[in-house]
């Protein structure tokens, strides 16, 4: 939530800057601003120049004056939190003497305390910010170096933050701070970046380094050091990027919502890719850091995660129960936190995360951490912060994922849940024969992925029947209920239109009463156990004069319209089951005209409460 780029070196910055926010977009998309220390005059520090705007990156593009030049700079791109989308709002904020400039991601939980205290003594603020505090707190510190002032400064400060810093007496250097959100260093040759996230950094360079909570870093054009906010020394080693720039770009897709729909077959692919044991029918997942015995003794599990992740874990929990026999269930880890829960040494608890950033889930894990449970992560973002919280796990190998809505890493974290029951269920009970039907199964899921993707003119056209609805309802049973909730949570946050889910079963005790002819239903009807049950479902509401448009394995004569997918094992099956409702989803907003890879007041990575 919230972008932060910077760049120190010999390019000019301004481009170099503006270009980083149009990456970061995604993260924060109501204001944004950049600043830059100017050039020398004899004698005396380049003054800072700052300009900012309300709305998106183009908006400040445009501010931002012909004459513009210098070699140092940072820049922010905002998600509203303390104070509305604005001018004064957007980041950086500056000192009354122009001369502390800072960008910050995070909030800060004292800062009312700090603002009042600091008004008291005279500050006059300019904005709204909780970020403002420290851009004064910095000024007012009594240090002789720019480090120490920062130091100074983050000591009255609780909450969290990624920041970056400008002073105008130290022009050759850029300080910045973690804690709590993500502050990545991008080493180039005689030239260095900073970012809240990789893909500002990997058009120029895929050598970063990711800085740890209560870690600062000095960046100066020709090197970096980092060190904790206490001062000592701490060691860097760059690591290198996996993703070349262009998996960052659309790709000919008109938006990045779109592509990454299309590339799931791929992505798909590559989450199942050597990790296939055929000999033993079962699946290697290298980092889970939970031996065979210590994976017999687990007695539960318990999922965490939020939005998408968690209704990818309410399908892990299922895939856990059918396939290893482990009583599982998925909790939005949001809720899960504030509950004070009992936390139970023979559970497993396993935190699910796309961005790896989530506030909610993050400190989930932490809590469970200090409690003394054992946390595996399923994380796309590597080396992110529940990634490496955790204490084993599994990547889904999605790629990067810049649609505010996730659509590729829901089906590939799936399918990662699918790997881990298999690896749990062959450690226990599942036998070699359910192995090797269910590592069939896997292994048609490209491909399937791909015939349903074909569909997607069929799809289209059912979305313009439909998107007229002021509202929609989703059911499905048992493997079905996730893929509706998730379902009807896509659609609502790309179209705007209104969507429940229900279990289909739950119909008849109360959302019955909704069903008309104005309010559509989509059914996830697959070819299991359940049909029947399903289809009786469908009928209850024919006979209320609702229109159904059926997600199904065969045409469902009870429905005005069916998506036909592949059938695949009944408990893979809810892989496939919703990809044709993502293209849903997509076509109808892109009927109605929406912004689709950035809806109204969200953001990709939710790094505050
Ligand atoms: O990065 P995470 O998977 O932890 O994010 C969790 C949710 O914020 C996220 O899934 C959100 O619901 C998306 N907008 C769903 O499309």
């Amino acid at each position: 939530m919230c972008g932060i780029v910077g760049y120190i070196g010999r390019r000019d910055v301004a481009p170099l800057l503006l270009e980083g926010l149009q990456r970061l977009e995604y993260r924060g998309y109501d204001s944004a601003g950049i600043v830059i220390t100017g050039k020398a005059a004899a004698g005396k520090p380049g003054a800072l120049k700052m300009v900012k705007a309300k709305g998106r990156v183009r908006e400040l593009e445009a501010k931002v004056p012909k004459r513009f030049a210098g070699t140092t700079g940072i820049a922010h791109t905002r998600w509203a939190t303390h104070g509305a989308p604005s001018d004064e709002n957007a980041h950086p904020h500056l000192d009354a003497e122009n001369k502390v400039a800072v960008v910050h991601n995070g909030i800060i939980d004292n800062a009312s305390e700090l603002r009042a205290r600091l008004t008291a003594d005279g500050t006059v603020f300019l904005s709204e910010t909780d970020t403002e505090v420290l851009v004064h707190l910095i000024a007012r510190a009594q240090a002789d170096t720019l480090e120490e002032k920062v130091r100074e400064a983050l000591r009255h400060v609780e909450g969290t933050y990624g920041i970056a810093v400008l002073h105008a007496d130290f022009n050759d250097r850029i300080v910045v701070a973690r804690n709590g959100s993500p502050v990545v260093l991008g080493i180039g040759e005689k030239e260095m970046f900073v970012a809240s996230d990789v893909a500002a950094l990997v058009a120029h360079t895929r050598q970063v380094v990711t800085l740890d909570d209560g870690e600062m870093a000095t960046l100066k054009a020709d090197d970096f050091r980092t060190y904790t906010t206490e001062g000592s020394t701490t060691t860097a080693t760059p690591t290198t990027v996996e993703w070349e720039a262009e998996s960052y770009d659309m790709g000919g897709h008109d938006t990045y919502m779109h592509k990454e729909i299309s590339e799931q077959a791929d992505a798909v692919d590559r989450v199942l890719r050597g990790r296939i044991d055929d000999r033993f029918s079962t699946v290697h997942l290298g980092g889970l850091n939970l031996d065979a015995r210590e994976a017999r003794g687990v007695r539960r599990i318990k999922i965490l995660g939020c939005g998408t992740s968690y209704h990818a874990g309410q399908i892990g929990a299922q895939l856990i129960e059918e396939l290893a026999r482990i009583p599982a269930d998925a909790e939005p880890a949001s809720e899960f936190r504030y509950r004070n829960p009992v936390v139970d040494p023979d559970t497993l608890y396993i935190a699910v995360s796309q961005s790896g950033e989530t506030y909610d889930v993050l400190a989930a894990v932490q809590e469970l951490k200090r409690k003394g449970a054992r946390v595996l992560g399923v994380v796309n973002v590597v080396g992110s912060a529940i990634a490496r919280e955790a204490d084993g796990g599994t990547y889904v190998h999605a790629g990067p994922e810049v649609c505010v809505v996730s659509t590729k890493c829901f089906t590939n974290t799936v399918v990662a849940f699918a790997l881990f029951a298999l690896h749990l269920g062959r450690i226990r009970d599942l036998s070699v024969a359910d192995g090797k039907r269910i590592i069939d199964g896997l292994r048609r899921l490209p491909e399937q992925i791909s015939e349903i993707l074909a569909n997607e003119d069929e799809i289209k056209r059912l979305a313009a029947e439909y998107a007229d609805a002021k509202s929609m309802m989703f059911i499905g049973r048992v493997r079905g209920y996730p893929v509706a909730r998730e379902a009807s949570l896509k659609l609502k946050e790309v179209s705007y239109i209104h969507a429940e889910a229900y279990p289909a079963s739950e119909l008849k005790h109360g959302p019955l009463a909704l069903i008309e002819p104005a309010m559509p239903t989509v059914a996830i009807v697959p070819d299991d156990d359940l049909l029947e049950k399903n289809r009786a479902a469908m009928e209850e509401i024919k006979a209320r004069s609702g229109r159904i448009l059926a997600v199904a394995h065969q045409v469902q004569e009870k429905a005005d319209h069916t998506i036909v997918v592949p059938k695949n094992e009944n408990e893979l099956d809810p892989i496939l089951m919703g990809i044709p409702l993502q293209l849903f989803a997509y076509h109808t907003a892109l009927a109605m005209g929406r912004d689709i890879d950035k809806p109204r007041n969200l953001a990709k990575s939710v790094t505050v409460e």
